[in-house]
């Protein structure tokens, strides 16, 4: 069996790794391709490394665009690399724009697609994710869920369930590896209570008046405690272009994952638009207030520690006040997220 994996942008990186690992542990041939979609260092090569992954063995190189040239270039430039290397099954994973195109590609070079992560559902279709978990899951040959909420969507919209694979959370998988090392982080002129920020939905920051609107809840909060700002490229660049001044929040550059995992864990708070990190944080114990109206990670609403505020600053501002007066959200980590879920896509994939 030889197993080809795509992964392109930040979030992809940590599902893969696990995957890898539990692959060449079981002796599988593997090729692993990225498709540059994410092309900084600190938001691709410093995963790469913390995560122990291989090398790439290609490169595509694509970059940004819209989301129709991107989408494009990735299909363009992967159908050769598939076509060279003749991979048996490929795995797509998350719900960026290199999952679906993946997973157009192969399925029209009738290649088995394997959807790590699939099944999620915001409802939302003004989300480029949703369109992607949507296209992805429709193709894929094998669907690998992380919370029964998946297998019910997928039932709901008529996948047959020998292709659903409950598996548990393979995001996690990797939080449970490298939590030890996040653990020896030094604190370095921490505050002994900060909220942690991240931000760089496009519904959030590419409209001025949600971005201003977002940046000034964060200003009032950050009267009540500091508050750290890892800035994603896409928001530095849209707080340049609006010319909002946020000198009062911690901004600093995207942290790697050791690091932000770090972060995380000693936060008051984590006010976040992020949809891992409302994963982590549920994990973690850490109170997470999501910057979103809805979310396809139900769990960790329901479970978790997790809050729903969309752009409501009086919401913000109240649950940030239950959580300075020590009455935060407490909650328990869902069934199967235990740091075995890759395990359980190797044994699948190895039983086809
Ligand atoms: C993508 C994913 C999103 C995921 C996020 C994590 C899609 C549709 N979106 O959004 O689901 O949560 O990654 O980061 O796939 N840029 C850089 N350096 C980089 C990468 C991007 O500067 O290494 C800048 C570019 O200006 C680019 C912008 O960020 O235009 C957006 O990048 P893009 O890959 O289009 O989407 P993300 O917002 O990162």
């Amino acid at each position: 069996m030889h197993i080809l994996h795509v992964v392109g942008a930040r979030p992809n990186f940590m599902k893969a790794a696990p995957v890898l690992r539990a692959l060449a542990a079981r002796g599988t041939s593997q090729t692993l391709v990225h498709t540059g979609q994410h092309y900084d260092v600190s938001m691709s090569d410093v995963f790469f490394q913390q995560l122990g992954m291989p090398e790439s063995d290609f490169n595509l190189a694509v970059g940004s665009g819209s989301h129709a040239k991107q989408t494009a270039e990735i299909m363009v430039r992967l159908e050769p690399t598939v076509l060279e290397t003749k991979p048996d099954l490929v795995l797509v994973y998350g719900d960026v724009n290199s999952t679906m195109a993946a997973a157009l590609v192969c399925s029209k070079l009738l290649v088995r697609v394997g959807h790590v992560e699939a099944g999620l559902r915001s409802f939302d279709r003004t989300m480029p994710e949703e369109i992607n978990r949507m296209v992805t899951d429709r193709l894929a040959d094998l669907l690998f869920t992380p919370s029964e909420d998946g297998d019910r969507n997928l039932k709901n919209e008529g996948v047959a369930p020998k292709k659903i694979h409950l598996v548990g959370n393979v995001m996690i998988d990797s939080l449970v590896h490298l939590l030890p090392e996040a653990m020896k982080v030094p604190r370095n002129g921490l505050p002994e209570r900060y909220a942690l920020v991240t931000l760089h939905r496009p519904s959030n920051v590419d409209d001025s008046e949600s971005l201003k609107s977002i940046l000034a809840s964060l200003l009032e909060a950050s009267e009540r405690m500091t508050v750290i700002f890892p800035v994603h490229p896409r928001t530095r660049q849209r707080i340049a272009d609006f010319g909002i001044n946020a000198e009062k929040l911690r901004l600093i550059e995207p942290a790697p994952y050791i690091e932000f995992l770090a972060l995380q864990r000693g936060a008051a708070v984590v006010i976040t638009d992020s949809g891992g990190i409302q994963e982590e944080t549920t994990y973690l114990g850490v109170p997470c207030l999501t910057l979103r109206s809805n979310t396809e990670r139900p769990a960790t609403v329901t479970m978790g520690t997790n809050v729903l505020v969309g752009q409501d600053r009086a919401k913000l501002r109240s649950e940030l006040t239950k959580i300075c007066d020590g009455h935060a959200k407490t909650g328990a980590i869902p069934p199967l997220w235990d740091g075995h879920a890759a395990d359980r896509i190797a044994d699948v994939l190895l039983r086809l």
